[in-house]
């Protein structure tokens, strides 16, 4: 193993952040010594309707699982986002926004305007007739009506499922009709990159096929373009919110209520819906939200991820607005016009605390330093990085490059399902070794098992578990209960399982390796290779379809295909190119395949499972080390795959 740079904690910052190493340490023991008084004390940060009388409910055995939290307290998410910050500072910032097109004005909108915003929207849903506990599909681009939205939903109870805007009309109609929405949240068209992405057509297309309930879809009048409106059915944002009055009591919800619905691929079948609740979720956003990137009020945050993530909700959305925080939004991508637009978004607005995905890192550093170092990026205090493993030559151009050496790295670990960061360091607490995610966040106790499921101690590899609930976990697969016993507690028994392979390293330090079932991790994207093998087979002239992921110098990961077409097919490049771009369509660019590899047959066992591990192998083009093929029911197949890998 290659030498590891340790970065120590500054004199600065351990004298002046909100947590430093003692109080982490003593932190962490109370809040596995004394969970129910360590998160009564929490749960604080949000105002509740009536208390909550019982904190935690939870077991992750088959018997008697549960998981509840501050299950007999009450409280509305938006009205704590919202309401209680207009008192003392309602005219702060609430949501900076930054457009696509350097050239187009930006928006600055207040604690009281997002209200008053927030309040008519949701009387426009109730007058739509939402009531609580339906559900909204949200499908915007990354303007603050998106917010709006969220928040309006959660206001009245309603329970909101945003649809990223790269999704294609397959991909947001299967999302649509999976949790039965009644009513669509869009816009006419978004822009991205100078480039326009045709929303509303995308819904009409979508809704031909599926979603024989959608009553109204909303649309929002973002680029003005001409869009056809279904009469009956469309109504614009402004006319529904018209004459809607600028208050609207908040829906007095359960701590266990739903909050949203966020589908995310896992490694088998479908989507699933992953479902959050309220008072929970709330309290674990705020909080890692405040402690992650030590933020005191008034700092200007940015949080570079997409609303249609996790990552958008929990930190562009609900964690900074609960702290009454100043959150930009950025319509935008990292390289448009060119390579400077994040750091010259950082100087527009004196942005201090700056959060992305390492993929977005490795693109900007390939480009050269000068377009950072012609930037002056003074402002910035702490960056954050998400959603894949940071190869620690990325980390140290970000930590020099970009953050001129003075500024701490919080490298999140944590996944849709857990609602929130679950392994980080803390700037004022922890000594930060570059690719490490390093050390659990309060409530949170990871470990790790071996094949056999028994867990080991001290340094070592394994898959990572989780043992015991925290506030922000998903608490069911939407509509399925059973999907979520089985996904995520039978592997495992008694515990959580990410699907991450992880090592603990001497200090105790975690390292996530990657996922180790059958979801690829692509620009910081989770695909399921399940959903590209079915978007593939529907294909008239496929056969048979194997995906597995590659590394990728950018992406971290890339799609690798392989395709069996159906007897007398030609094996062309048209043909590939055709299947690439079927894939595109089916389930929308972020699953476009980098490489589509014909094979005659795939490598099966005697009975008829595909053996993947081969597969990765050839695509890793690792193929001095197929390991034991003796179990093929045709070893030649291995053969040919060889000799016809494409060049990549
Ligand atoms: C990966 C994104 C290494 C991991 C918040 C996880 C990471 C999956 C990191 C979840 C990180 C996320 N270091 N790997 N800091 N953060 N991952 O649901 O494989 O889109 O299981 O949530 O991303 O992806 P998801």
């Amino acid at each position: 193993m290659s030498e590891v740079t340790v970065h120590p904690v500054s004199a600065e910052w351990a004298d002046k952040a909100l947590i430093g190493a003692e109080a982490y340490a003593e932190k962490y023991r109370r809040s596995l010594a004394e969970p129910d008084a360590f998160w009564a004390e929490e749960a604080k940060r949000l105002d509740w309707i009536k208390p909550f009388t019982r904190v935690k409910d939870t077991s992750f055995n088959v018997d008697d699982f549960r998981i509840r939290w501050f299950e007999d307290g009450t409280l509305n998410l938006a009205a704590n986002c919202l309401d209680r910050h207009l008192a003392d500072h309602g005219e702060r910032v609430a949501i900076l926004w930054e457009a696509d097109d350097p050239a187009t004005p930006g928006r600055r909108i207040t604690y009281r305007e997002l209200y008053a915003q927030t309040c008519r929207l949701a009387n426009a849903l109730k007058a739509q007739g939402v009531k609580r506990g339906d559900r909204v599909t949200i499908y915007l681009p990354m303007v603050p009506e998106a917010a709006v939205a969220m928040l309006a939903c959660a206001r009245i109870g309603a329970v909101h499922s945003i649809v990223f805007a790269g999704f294609s009309p397959e991909a947001l109609g299967g999302r649509i009709d999976d949790c039965a929405s009644d009513v669509v949240i869009t816009a006419d068209e978004g822009r991205r990159g100078g480039k326009t992405i045709p929303l509303k057509a995308n819904v009409d297309a979508a809704l031909e096929h599926h979603a024989p309930n959608v009553k109204s879809v909303i649309v929002l009048r973002h680029t003005g373009a001409d869009v056809p409106m279904v009469a009956g059915r469309d109504i614009d944002w402004a006319d529904a919110v018209a004459g809607q009055p600028g208050d609207c009591p908040p829906e007095e919800m359960n701590a266990e209520d739903p909050l949203f619905i966020l589908y995310t691929s896992g490694s088998t079948g479908k989507p699933k819906g992953v479902l959050h609740t309220t008072g929970g979720y709330g309290v674990w956003v705020s909080m890692t939200h405040e402690y992650t990137f030590d933020y005191r009020p008034g700092q200007i945050y940015w949080c570079a991820a997409d609303i249609g993530w996790v990552t958008g909700h929990s930190y562009v959305v609900y964690g900074p607005l609960a702290n009454g925080a100043t959150t930009l939004m950025f319509e935008g991508v990292p390289n448009f016009p060119d390579h400077s637009r994040f750091w010259q978004v950082v100087d527009k607005y004196g942005v201090e605390i700056f959060y992305a995905a390492p993929t977005a890192l490795r693109a900007l550093m390939r480009e050269g330093d000068d377009w950072v170092t012609r930037t002056d990026r003074s402002t910035l205090r702490l960056l954050g990085s998400v959603g894949e493993p940071i190869n620690p030559e990325a980390w140290e151009w970000y930590y020099n490059v970009v953050g001129g050496g003075r500024c701490p790295i919080v490298d999140t670990w944590w996944q849709t399902e857990t609602g929130g960061h679950m392994i980080t360091p803390l700037p004022g607490a922890t000594a930060l070794k570059p690719g490490s995610a390093s050390t659990p966040m309060f409530g949170v106790q990871p470990a790790l098992v071996d094949g056999e499921g028994q867990l080991i101690e001290g340094a070592a590899e394994g898959a990572l578990v989780i043992t015991d609930s925290w506030p922000g976990q998903m608490r069911t697969v939407y509509g399925d209960d059973e999907r979520f016993f089985q996904t995520y507690f039978s592997t495992f028994p008694g515990y959580y399982f990410t699907g991450d392979g992880c090592r603990r390293d001497e200090d105790g330090y975690y390292w996530i390796t990657g996922r180790i079932d059958d979801v690829i991790n692509v620009s910081g994207h989770r695909m399921g290779t399940a959903e590209i093998e079915s978007a593939l087979v529907l294909h008239d002239l496929v056969a048979e379809a194997a995906v597995v992921g590659m590394p990728h110098d950018i992406k971290g990961q890339g799609i690798y295909a392989y395709v069996t077409t159906i007897a007398g097919t030609e094996d062309s490049d048209d043909l590939r190119r055709e299947l690439i771009q079927w894939v595109r369509k089916e389930i929308g660019p972020i699953a476009t395949p980098d490489v589509v590899q014909f094979a005659p047959a795939l490598p099966k066992t005697r009975s008829g499972k595909i053996m993947r591990r081969i597969l990765r192998k050839i695509a890793e083009n690792d193929t001095g080390n197929l390991g034991d093929t003796s179990t093929l029911a045709d070893p030649g197949v291995v053969d040919d795959l060889l000799a016809n890998r494409p060049e990549s």
